[in-house]
Parts: C-alpha cells; sequence; structure tokens
C-alpha cells in the first residue's frame, strides 16, 4: 500500500518556521507549496495564491523564471562553487562589472555574501575598521534610524529597532544611537510627505552633533522603512543626510536589501535622491529571489584603507564560506538581463499608476484607513481604529492578522505587517492580477471590520 504522507502534520512535527509563533500553526497549519509561476504559488492541492509580497520580497521577475531558471540550471552543470579565497570565476567578475556601471557613481568595490543580514554586518565591520585604519580611532559607534530593520544577526539587529524584533534581545544588543525617523503619517510639524522641508531632520543634525565624532556610520533603509510598516519618506531626507555626514566623516551605509532593483519605481531608492552612499548593500532581488547571495558595493576610498602588505595587518578578516556563490551570480546576471532589456520598466510606466490609483479608489473611501502610500510598485494601507484621531487598533486584535487568514483562503497571500495591509509583487505583475488581489484584500478587510464590529 502506498504511504501517504500528510506533510503538514511532518512539517509541524520537526520544523520550526521563522519569525512566526508556531502555536498558531494550531489553526493555521503550514501551506505546502508544490510548485510556482509568475505570481502564482500552487500548494499540494493545487491551490493558487497571488505572491503579493514577492515571498519575503525578493521575488522579483516572477517564480520560475524561464531565463533564471536557465541560467541557473546552466552554471549548475558547470561549476556550482568554488572557495572565493585567491580564486575566482567569470560570472562574479561579469557581474561585478556590470554593476560598477548601474550602482550610483563612486561604489566600485564589492565584496559578496549570501543573505542580507550578512551584508549589513559586514558593512558595519568595514566601516569600523576603515576608520580604525586611518586614525580615527574614537568612532567606533553606529547611527540608525528608529523603526529601521536591517536584519536578524546581532550587530544587523541592533541597528535595526522594531521593538517587535529586538526588544528581548536588548541586553545582548550594541549599543547603536537612534535618531528619531520621519514618520509622515504622524509628522510632528503637521506637514505633508510632498511638500514639507523635511524638518523632522533637526533630529538627525541634533544626534550628528552630539554623537558623530565617536560614529563610524550611520545605516538606513533609503526611502522606505519596510518592516516598519512600509513607511515612506521623501527623498530630500536622503540628500540632507549624504550632505550632513560628508561634514562629520560619517560613512553613509545605504541598506538597499528590499529597495533595490525597481521596487521603488527607480533601479535603487538612492537613485530618487541622486546619491551615491559610501556603502550599499544589496540582496533579494539581486538574484530574483532565486538564491542567497549578497553584497556590499563601497568606494576605493574605503578599499584603500585596508590595501596594504600583509605584515601590516590590514586586510578585511571577513568571510562566508558561500561569498561569491556561482549559483548566486548566473542569476544575477540572469536578472540583469531580463532589466537591460528594458520590458520590465516599459511594463512598469504603464502598471504602477493604475496599481496605485486602483489602491487608492479602494481603501481610501474606507472609514479605518488612516493611509495609502505607495512608492513604485509598493502599497501600504495603513488601517486604524480612528482616522482622524490617528488611533490604532488594539495590537491583540490582531486585524491584520484576521486579514491575512481570509485573504489566503481566497487565494492571495497579503501577510501585512500588523494592521498594515501592503503589496510588494514580482514586477511582473499584470493588471488582471492586480484588480483580483486588491479586490480580494478589500472584500476581507471590509469583513474583518464588521466582524469586529468597527463597521
Ligand atoms: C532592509 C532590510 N535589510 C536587511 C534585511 C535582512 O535580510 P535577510 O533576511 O536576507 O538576512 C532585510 C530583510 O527583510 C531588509 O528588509
Amino acid at each position: 500500500m502506498e504511504n501517504i504522507i500528510d506533510w503538514q502534520k511532518e512539517d509541524l512535527k520537526y520544523i520550526w518556521h521563522p519569525c512566526s509563533q508556531m502555536k498558531d500553526y494550531e489553526q493555521l497549519p503550514p501551506i505546502v507549496i508544490d510548485y510556482a509561476k509568475g505570481i502564482n504559488l500552487y500548494d499540494i492541492n493545487n491551490k493558487c495564491y497571488k505572491d503579493v509580497v514577492s515571498s519575503w520580497w525578493c521575488n522579483l521577475l516572477g517564480h520560475c523564471n524561464p531565463k533564471i531558471s536557465d541560467a541557473l540550471k546552466k552554471q549548475a552543470e558547470k561549476l556550482e562553487h568554488v572557495i572565493f579565497a585567491n580564486f575566482s570565476h567569470k560570472g562574479i567578475i561579469e557581474l561585478s562589472m556590470r554593476l560598477a556601471k548601474l550602482l550610483p557613481s563612486g561604489l566600485e568595490k564589492f565584496n559578496y555574501s549570501d543573505n542580507g543580514s550578512s551584508a549589513v554586518e559586514m558593512a558595519m565591520k568595514m566601516s569600523f575598521q576603515y576608520f580604525q585604519q586611518t586614525g580615527k580611532t574614537k568612532k567606533i559607534k553606529f547611527m540608525a534610524l528608529s523603526e529601521g530593520y536591517h536584519g536578524e544577526t546581532i550587530g544587523a539587529l541592533s541597528a535595526g529597532a522594531c521593538d517587535l524584533y529586538t526588544k528581548i534581545y536588548k541586553p545582548i544588543l550594541m549599543d547603536v544611537i537612534h535618531i528619531k525617523a520621519p514618520d509622515c503619517y504622524h509628522c510632528p510639524f503637521n506637514k505633508s510627505r510632498d511638500n514639507c522641508e523635511c524638518e523632522c531632520f533637526e533630529y538627525a543634525k541634533d544626534s550628528f552633533k552630539r554623537h558623530a565624532s565617536e560614529s563610524c556610520a550611520i545605516l538606513v533603509e533609503p526611502l522606505l522603512q519596510g518592516s516598519a510598516g512600509m513607511r515612506i519618506y521623501p527623498p530630500l531626507y536622503l540628500k540632507k543626510l549624504r550632505e550632513l555626514c560628508d561634514e562629520y566623516d560619517v560613512h553613509l551605509i545605504a541598506d538597499e536589501i528590499a529597495t533595490g532593483f525597481y521596487r521603488t519605481g527607480k533601479m535603487f531608492a538612492s537613485n530618487h535622491a541622486n546619491i551615491s552612499p559610501d556603502i550599499m548593500c544589496l540582496s533579494k532581488g539581486l538574484t530574483g529571489g532565486y538564491m542567497p547571495f549578497a553584497l556590499v558595493a563601497t568606494t576605493n576610498k574605503i578599499y584603500s584603507a585596508f590595501y596594504d602588505d600583509y605584515i601590516k595587518h590590514k586586510a578585511f578578516m571577513h568571510s562566508h564560506t558561500y561569498s561569491g556563490n556561482p549559483l548566486g551570480a548566473a542569476c544575477a546576471l540572469a536578472v540583469l538581463d531580463i532589466l537591460e532589456t528594458g520590458e520590465i520598466q516599459k511594463h512598469l510606466r504603464e502598471v504602477t499608476p493604475y496599481f496605485n490609483s486602483l489602491i487608492k479608489e479602494s481603501f481610501l473611501n474606507l472609514n479605518n484607513t488612516g493611509e495609502v502610500r505607495s512608492i513604485g510598485l509598493i502599497n501600504a494601507i495603513e488601517l486604524v481604529y480612528d482616522k482622524n484621531k490617528k488611533i490604532h487598533f488594539d495590537s491583540k486584535l490582531r486585524i491584520g492578522y484576521q486579514i491575512y487568514k481570509k485573504a489566503l483562503k481566497k487565494g492571495v497571500l497579503l501577510r501585512p505587517l500588523g494592521d498594515v495591509i501592503y503589496f510588494n509583487p514580482p514586477l511582473i505583475i499584470e493588471k488582471e492580477d492586480m484588480d483580483f488581489v486588491v479586490k480580494v484584500a478589500k472584500e476581507c478587510t471590509i469583513e474583518v471590520l464588521k466582524e469586529n464590529n468597527f463597521i
């Protein structure tokens, strides 16, 4: 007799899923995905889920994209991995040559790793060591924005400031100086994101005055604080920050892990402000979401501070086993090939205004919609208890989670951040799918609001 495996049961017997309260799985067991195509994920019963969160924001050009899959297959048959110290391979060299042309000017040295958090750690160590080796040894701290998110390893977590992820670990985290981030929805200066002068930049100025002499770098998610609830702030803030960093000799580390590769409508979020950071971290969309792969890009100025005779011990002694992995490089090259045709950009020009208006039209008239904000294809709807007073729902109600569960039943993978429902779909999404996912999201939102007696 055929031995039929209960995949969900076996999953829960062995697997501790990331970023989950495992007890929730009693009510909602893991959905076991069998195959995928475009924005569709199919479970083992052939039920389709529209992946409008790009599987944690990494799937850039659709699941099982034929061009990327082909490149991966070809590479797997040729060279799967090679130690990256003293050895190299054509793929990673070509990738570096091409990235140097695409990245903001001045970023022309690349150090590779295998996930976003490790890239952030690397960026922090690089900045610290630079100042140690250029005579500014008092610069030993980091600054970052409040509500930021930079990953889960201790350094990256220390730079982050979302209580949900960091609070319990505070006793073991580094002492990072957190600057009050722009909060355009609750702007303390009563301005709006489109017409302000970034009055809130005063907080950054004040912190730099007090802490820049002891700080090597400031880490920021340019324009979009993703995990904080897709909080969007104006490019002017970044421009001002670039100037401030220059004034005080503090490195600007742009964490573009979530924002790179047209997520915000331009190749990099930094492009909106026309700035070049000193260090940039990339991952996620870099391989189209195919392979764990990341990089830290930096300037020749920083690189030069590490370049000397061996016995001076200035080398950057940082490595990861999978640094420069050929499979990752092959996928990244395929992504660049696709982007180079210009088709994606053309598609985005056509569908982005449609998607953004559709979401505004669908949600702005709800009494519990505090704000609808968008950048590129990313759209977020901040649901609140009281729209006029901007009072949030009691988090115990888990309004977002209730909407998430309902949407799954109807075949849409939304995964709200608290009570912020958002869309961050693969860039290839078509209007027809936009109509469907927005309709489902709205229906589910209304049902949940009704069930909780808010409408
Ligand atoms: C802005 C940002 N930085 C860093 C990370 C961490 O990347 P990873 O999950 O690959 O470690 C993330 C992940 O969501 C992110 O959004």
